[in-house]
């Protein structure tokens, strides 16, 4: 039977104060801060069960249940962290493998040793010189040659677990049907966790699960990294308790009137200003409006851009984003990305009934979740912004695109 005991309890951060987040650090003060790494082992599932630990890509998948999967399957097992971190508006990865680099890599050394995991990978875009070269430098402190580094294309796409397995094996980043837990990086079982995930298993490790629970709620405990963006004051990275009111968080830019609240980024869904006004940053809260805190971002649309161009901008990227290879991702997500900008055009009603008839034609029916993301964006913002739609159609948006919501141009997917 595992010890569940907190192993340096004296170090631990005290509730209130941020816990990934600290100034940013070396291994020096990365060691002041948080002690030496602890030799947790195969206890360390038991541990971030009894903690709660869900992934923090998006997901929310139990972080414990993947290692398990990964130590009880066959032999060469790989952890991959995934900082890869290419929806365009999510900023929390980067920010903690630039602040903490430290502690994502002892997330990483730790997931190996408790799922006896041979290879230890670490994945960073390609085109983030800032991130890549915190990352270098921390290895170097750490003596560690044994990480390999895989720099990846800036792309959403290469985010996706079986993607990047495929570009660890020097595919062109495609996604495959396989479950990396099974069959991963060169056919063995593979641990892809994002860098954060790895982050909040290094403390589990260290603090245990019931320093880990004191902030959050009991169902979704913990803190979270959370990328403040689009018409707010204070647009940034923060860390917050599940469970934080989204009022709490987002505070509009000076003079406007919020439109709607884009919740877990481009993959996320559009909430009302009302609706978020009483919602809660946790899954329970979010499902009500079939949203979910996802990775974290959360964005304000105001009054001073035109709605229908933000949308219309991420539902080109959205097309411009598939692989290819599935038919309704590859046909339905070109049509909705046309369908969107004749909205904006102010066509008359056709292309919203043909939006409408086209989302669940395409919700699921890709070998990965990428046309349910932009799924869930366009059937959320149709309906938080039908007043926006009204205006189109009789011609009376007189607004410019503000570009709060960024897509970056193709020409930067290298
Ligand atoms: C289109 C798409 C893009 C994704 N991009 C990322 C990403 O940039 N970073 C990430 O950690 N997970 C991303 N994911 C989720 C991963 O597939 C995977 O679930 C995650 O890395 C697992 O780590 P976790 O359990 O720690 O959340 C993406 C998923 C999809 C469908
Ligand atoms: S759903 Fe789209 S992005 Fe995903 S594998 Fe199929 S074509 Fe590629």
């Amino acid at each position: 039977m595992t010890s569940l005991a907190p192993m340096a309890p004296a170090l631990a951060p005290p509730p209130g104060t941020p816990r990934l987040l600290g100034p940013r650090s070396d291994l020096r003060s990365h060691l002041g801060r948080f002690g030496p790494m602890p030799a947790a082992g195969r206890g360390l599932i038991d541990l971030a069960a009894a903690a709660g630990l869900t992934g923090r890509g998006g997901a929310a998948f139990a972080t414990a249940r993947k290692m398990a999967a990964v130590a009880a399957g066959g032999g060469g097992r790989v952890v991959v962290a995934n900082g890869t971190e290419g929806e365009p508006l999510s900023a929390k990865d980067k920010t903690l493998l630039t602040r903490a680099p430290h502690l994502v890599l002892d997330g990483l050394d730790l997931a190996a040793a408790a799922v006896g995991a041979r290879r230890r990978i670490l994945c960073v875009e390609r085109g983030r010189r800032d991130v890549v070269q915190a990352v270098q430098a921390a290895l170097s402190e750490r003596g560690d040659r044994r990480v390999e580094l895989l720099l990846t294309p800036a792309r959403f796409l290469s985010g996706q677990e079986t993607a990047l397995v495929d570009l660890i094996d020097g595919g062109p980043g495609r996604p495959t049907l396989d479950l990396p837990y099974e069959r991963g990086v060169a056919g063995h079982p593979t641990l892809v966790d994002n860098v954060e995930t790895l982050a909040q298993l290094a403390l589990v490790a260290r603090f245990g699960p019931d320093w880990y629970r004191s902030e959050g709620t009991p169902a979704e405990p913990g803190t979270a990294l959370v990328t403040l963006a689009g018409a707010v004051t204070g647009a940034g990275v923060y860390e917050v308790p599940y469970g934080t009111p989204l009022a709490q968080l987002i505070r509009p830019s000076a003079g406007s009137r919020p439109r709607g609240v884009l919740v877990g980024g481009y993959f996320g869904r559009w909430l009302a200003p009302a609706s978020a006004g009483v919602a809660t940053f946790e899954r329970a809260s979010l499902g009500r409006w079939n949203a979910a805190p996802g990775a974290g971002v959360i964005a304000v649309i105001d009054e001073s851009t035109c709605a229908l161009a933000e949308l219309t901008r991420v539902a080109a990227w959205y097309a411009a984003s598939s692989a290819g290879q599935c038919g309704a991702c590859t046909w339905g997500l070109r049509d909705l990305a046309g369908a969107t900008a004749a909205l904006g055009r102010g066509n008359p009603r056709r292309p919203l009934a043909d939006i409408k008839r086209w989302l669940p034609m395409i919700a699921g029916r890709g070998a990965c979740k990428l046309p349910d993301g932009a799924v869930g964006f366009l059937e959320s913002g149709i309906e938080v912004f039908a007043g926006e739609i009204a205006e189109h159609r009789e011609g009376r948006c007189r607004r410019p695109d503000r570009g709060l919501l960024p897509t970056p141009a193709p020409e930067a997917w290298r």
